[in-house]
């Protein structure tokens, strides 16, 4: 019999310092009514300067460790989605395996930008379908800060820092339609200069800056997210009206809104955390997934769609019956 995943805890990590827009607006040719409007975003939290990702990371893990009831030593896979790792290599994941005591477990770094935490989801979900893993640790931590020119109005107001972590388990699949029901992952290299950093091994060893074409990203967003969405309904013969909580990637407001719109969706039943923690790229789903699940709003037994869409371009989605 194959498994099914279960999400048996969730933990979250936001660095102490917050910027809002006014201080943004204090230095930069901006406002605060502007990036509000464009965006959605009126903050972030930015990691001290000593705070790497592994830290946040350990954090939102211990967190979500503690509500699923495990300790470190009994993890048997850790992946950790992250474009902005503590060092090219090793992988970050294994810093936070040391950090948890996880000796059993195997660990590894999964990048896929905005689309990580997805990616991330459904690679353990496979090992655990397998059953190659009972007990899977998922992360999705960033230090963005770190990527930014903050000279550069038109990408520094995007972006924020944090961690969110799931714990997922291996159950038994009993045809009783628990757990992750199905993930769908696509990418398109064509677009791989709308969003870069102009770090390059082949060039100058700096930690590089975020460039990024706003407009063709903000074009496409809608359709690529759609067709996620529209995999993950069709593959489940379900409607978006079946769908409890969308919990999308908190790239732009706007991107959320038209998401709405296409499959009339109403907005309360989006997890919006864009306006307190910006773009937090991998962090953003299980950031808000902890958020909803913390304050109630994510139950046992809701269905919950999870979709992102980042740079690459990659994107995808998640059904998930809580
Ligand atoms: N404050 C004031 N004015 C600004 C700012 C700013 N911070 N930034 C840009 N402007 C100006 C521009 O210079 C431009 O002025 P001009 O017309 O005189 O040249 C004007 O505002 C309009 O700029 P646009 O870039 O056309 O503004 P747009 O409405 O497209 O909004 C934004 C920009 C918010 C970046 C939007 O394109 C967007 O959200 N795109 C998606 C990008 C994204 O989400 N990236 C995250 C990673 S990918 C992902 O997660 C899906």
């Amino acid at each position: 019999m194959l498994n099914i995943s279960t999400i048996i805890g969730t933990g979250s990590c936001l660095p102490k310092r917050i910027v809002t827009n006014h201080e943004l607006a204090a230095r930069l040719d901006t406002t605060d009514e502007w990036i509000r409007e464009r965006s959605g975003i009126s903050q972030r939290h930015i990691a001290a300067d000593d705070e790497k990702t592994s830290d946040l990371a350990t954090q939102a893990a211990r967190q979500a460790l503690e509500r699923a009831g495990l300790t470190g030593d009994q993890l048997d896979c850790i992946v950790v989605a992250t474009t902005t790792p503590d060092n090219s290599f090793p992988a970050t994941a294994t810093r936070v395996q040391a950090n948890l005591g996880a000796t059993k477990a195997f660990a590894f770094d999964v990048q896929a930008v905005c689309s990580g935490f997805v990616y991330a989801l459904t690679v353990a979900d496979n090992f655990i379908r397998l059953g190659q893993v009972k007990n899977a640790l998922v992360i999705g931590a960033e230090t963005m800060s770190r990527l930014l020119d903050w000279q550069d109005r038109g990408t520094c107001f995007l972006f924020g820092d944090g961690a969110g972590a799931v714990v997922l388990q291996a159950q038994p699949d009993s045809g009783d339609k628990q757990g992750i029901l199905s993930t769908h992952l696509f990418s398109d290299g064509r677009h791989y200069d709308w969003l870069y950093t102009d770090h390059s091994f082949g060039g100058p060893q700096t930690r590089g800056t975020i460039h990024m074409q706003g407009r063709e990203i903000f074009k496409s967003a809608v359709d690529k997210i759609g067709q996620a969405v529209e995999k993950a309904l069709d593959h489940n013969n379900l409607k978006a009206s079946d769908i409890d909580w969308f919990v999308p990637h908190q790239a732009n407001v706007r991107i959320i809104k038209g998401v709405c719109e296409r499959f009339s969706i109403p907005q309360e039943k989006m997890v919006v955390t864009i306006a307190e923690h910006a773009n937090t790229s991998a962090a953003s789903i299980p950031l808000a997934l902890e958020k909803a699940v913390s304050d109630g709003r994510i139950q046992k037994g809701h269905l919950v769609l999870i979709e992102a869409m980042g740079g690459g371009l990659t994107w995808g989605s998640a059904l998930i019956r809580w």
